[in-house]
């Protein structure tokens, strides 16, 4: 039974409204007539797409001549439900779901160009495509994690970048932790490390001129129930769930983190960029003392961090007596 309706394209809004549906009935059978009209397609329809849904692992339990009931409430991240606990804020207002994307951030570059307003989310259950920071791949298994991009339209200049970029790993920070109780570290500029090895990495693309900018896409990915990681990432990467030994909710961990973003960015625009700088220096054990191995267009070198300037670039003191303040590039833990 092929998956198609869902697999190209975003997802059909009825789709959402069919997952909506069955929640809010999740204890009693629905009959499909009744499930028909009110998203506006045929029997036939239905159960095609009931089908699909099984196929993505959402139980549903069949009652011949009665209808359908949902077995247990699906970790679908359908825009119904992250709408449903989210508030009326920008940040969330508009989301534009995938079951199969190439790259969220390809597509919310996309849709910014088409005029798509603030705080639009893009969401994928899987990505073809996955792009991560300095052009690597990002791993993006069907239904495990969570592979998101908003589109923020900040009324700052294109300098401002860097720390949007350590605002969400700040608001990521907060959300799983606390979705999961883990400790969750930050290493500039936003990987999110549990136990030393990664959980989330952020991605944030912009389209800007020299002064002004039009938008900026943060894209996110989680690495939330995979139940092991391929064998290339095994030792630098994890996820939630192998960390929390239990499975962990994308739904809450998708929507603790729009609202924790909606609350960083305001902060930013309110107090400016200081209130970020200090809040990331006081939330990771890489802003201070640590002895790190520098990787960016010059080479290789060692050093110890020196704190964030307001900029959002990180401080260090290089071994041979060099400082610099570092604005791209990657930095790993020296032990
Ligand atoms: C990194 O290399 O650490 C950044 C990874 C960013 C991955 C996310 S998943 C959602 C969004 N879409 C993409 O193609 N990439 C980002």
């Amino acid at each position: 039974m092929p998956i198609m309706p869902m697999a190209t394209g975003s997802t059909d809004r009825r789709i959402d409204k069919l997952i909506h549906l069955l929640v809010k009935n999740a204890t009693v059978v629905v009959p499909g007539p009744k499930i028909a009209s009110e998203i506006g397609v045929t029997r036939f329809k239905v159960w095609r797409w009931i089908e699909s849904l099984r196929l993505l692992g959402v139980e549903i339990r069949g009652v011949p001549a009665a209808g359908y009931q949902l077995v247990t409430i699906p970790d679908i991240l359908a825009p119904s439900l992250l709408r449903a606990e989210l508030g009326d804020h920008p940040i969330g207002h508009n989301i534009v779901h995938y079951f199969r994307a190439e790259s969220t951030n390809a597509v919310a570059l996309k849709l910014a160009g088409e005029g798509a307003e603030h705080g639009t989310v893009v969401v994928a259950e899987e990505q073809t495509a996955g792009r991560g920071r300095l052009g690597r791949a990002w791993y993006s298994e069907k239904s495990s994690g969570i592979y998101t991009s908003i589109i923020l339209r900040p009324p700052l200049s294109p300098a401002a970048a860097p720390v949007l970029t350590l605002m969400a790993g700040l608001a990521a920070q907060k959300a799983v932790s606390a979705a999961t109780g883990l400790a969750v570290d930050i290493r500039w500029p936003n990987d999110l490390l549990v136990n030393g090895k990664k959980v989330c990495g952020i991605l944030t693309e912009m389209s800007a001129e020299l002064d002004r900018l039009h938008c900026v896409v943060l894209g996110i990915g989680i690495n939330v129930n995979h139940s092991l990681m391929p064998p290339e990432l095994e030792n630098i990467a994890t996820s939630l769930r192998m960390e929390a030994h239990r499975g962990i909710s994308r739904v809450q961990v998708l929507v603790a983190l729009l609202r924790e973003v909606e609350r960083s960015y305001q902060l930013l625009l309110r107090n400016g960029n200081r209130a970020i700088t200090e809040r990331w220096e006081a939330a990771s054990s890489f802003a201070h003392g640590k002895r790190v191995r520098v990787s960016n267009a010059a080479g290789e070198t060692q050093g110890t961090t020196m704190g964030i300037d307001p900029s959002g670039a990180l401080k260090i003191q290089y071994d041979d007596g060099r400082q610099e303040s570092l604005v791209a590039g990657e930095v790993v833990e020296v032990k």
